[in-house]
């Protein structure tokens, strides 16, 4: 009888000898975490679709921060929900809307402590819920939008983000706002720019968390990526680096594994993945009905994401993992 010279099992008979071997690890190090703070409200209010994500008032909001960031969480996302929307999406830009205020408090209370990423959209301000303005026919007006978002950009910035992450896929988001950021003297606030953003059906937990319905049962399809391309991935990030992006993201993160190892093989830049609110609804709802171990499952989830060539990972797992990789 002949054995194979190497056997595979050797190294996998003990925990620490697992551990030795391990080509790949995720750390707190690793993680963002997207929040969401909401105007006009005195109390958090749970979002159904999303178990243990809330949105919050300014004072939870920094009260999370701190947790996170005495966890070792490094940075954060944060969404707004104004009181009002409008067509043009305007309180994305107001000094006082409800993401500035939040973000200068952040500042003020947690210092350096993390990194303040703001998610730049109008689809969170505007009453049709798409993420530019229309034109008269009802589709999204691309050039028209880029002036808006280097309003955003600049008021985001002057509130003290230190990232902006623009979501809204127009062509030449980033070149519009990195130079609004540098026209304003905000050459230090980077861009983290969501470059492959997929026309995806895992959202919708999201669209509840920051209650947004698109106008008419419309969807995204006219400027978000169609999930069948992957080269097309590979232009969207080209473009975006050469406009001036420092962080380019893939998202969704599971179904779209193939879409991060090939920026990874190509680009040498951080590659952000974001582990969607549908990709962490559907862990959540199997956990709850006891037919998986969702905590188990999570850690996989984002190792699978990690190995696929991720530097970070946005995810609504980041406190729960946070504690569980803490110690
Ligand atoms: C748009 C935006 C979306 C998400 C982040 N930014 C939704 C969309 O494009 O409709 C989705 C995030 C998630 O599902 O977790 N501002």
């Amino acid at each position: 009888m002949s054995f194979p010279a190497r056997r595979l099992r050797r190294l996998r008979r003990l925990p620490a000898l697992r551990r030795m071997v391990a080509e790949t690890r995720v750390s707190v190090d690793d993680l963002v975490a997207p929040l969401f703070v909401r105007e006009g409200i005195d109390e958090p209010q749970p979002v159904l679709s999303l178990p243990g994500v809330v949105q919050h008032t300014t004072a939870s909001l920094v009260k999370e921060a701190r947790r996170l960031s005495s966890l070792g969480v490094p940075a954060l996302v944060l969404f707004g929900l104004p009181a009002a929307k409008d067509p043009l999406g305007s309180e994305a830009w107001n000094p006082d809307g409800v993401t500035q205020v939040a973000l200068r408090e952040l500042r003020l209370e947690l210092g350096d402590a993390m990194v303040l990423v703001a998610d730049l959209c109008l689809d969170e301000y505007t009453d049709h819920g798409h993420c530019g303005v229309l034109t008269a026919s009802g589709t999204v007006d691309n050039d028209a939008t880029l002036e808006l978002y280097g309003r955003v950009a600049v008021a985001q910035a002057d509130a003290g983000a230190d990232m902006v992450a623009p979501s809204g896929m127009m062509d030449g988001q980033v070149g519009a706002i990195r130079a609004a950021l540098d026209d304003d003297g905000r050459a230090e606030v980077g861009i983290l720019a969501y470059a492959a953003k997929y026309a995806s059906a895992l959202y919708g937990p999201f669209r509840d968390a920051v209650d947004v319905r698109i106008a008419g049962g419309g969807d995204r399809r006219g400027y978000q990526q169609d999930p069948p391309n992957r080269r097309e991935a590979l232009s969207e990030v080209s473009l975006d680096l050469a406009e001036g992006a420092d962080i380019v993201m893939v998202k969704p993160a599971l179904a779209y594994l193939d879409v991060i190892a090939a920026v990874r093989a190509r680009f040498d830049v951080p590659v952000a993945a974001y582990n969607v609110s549908g990709e962490y609804a559907m862990v959540k709802a199997a956990s709850e009905r006891g037919w998986i171990d969702g905590a188990a499952v999570a850690l996989e989830h984002v190792g699978a994401i990690k190995r696929a060539g991720a530097d970070l990972i946005l995810t609504y797992f980041a406190p729960e993992l946070a504690e569980m990789l803490g110690d």
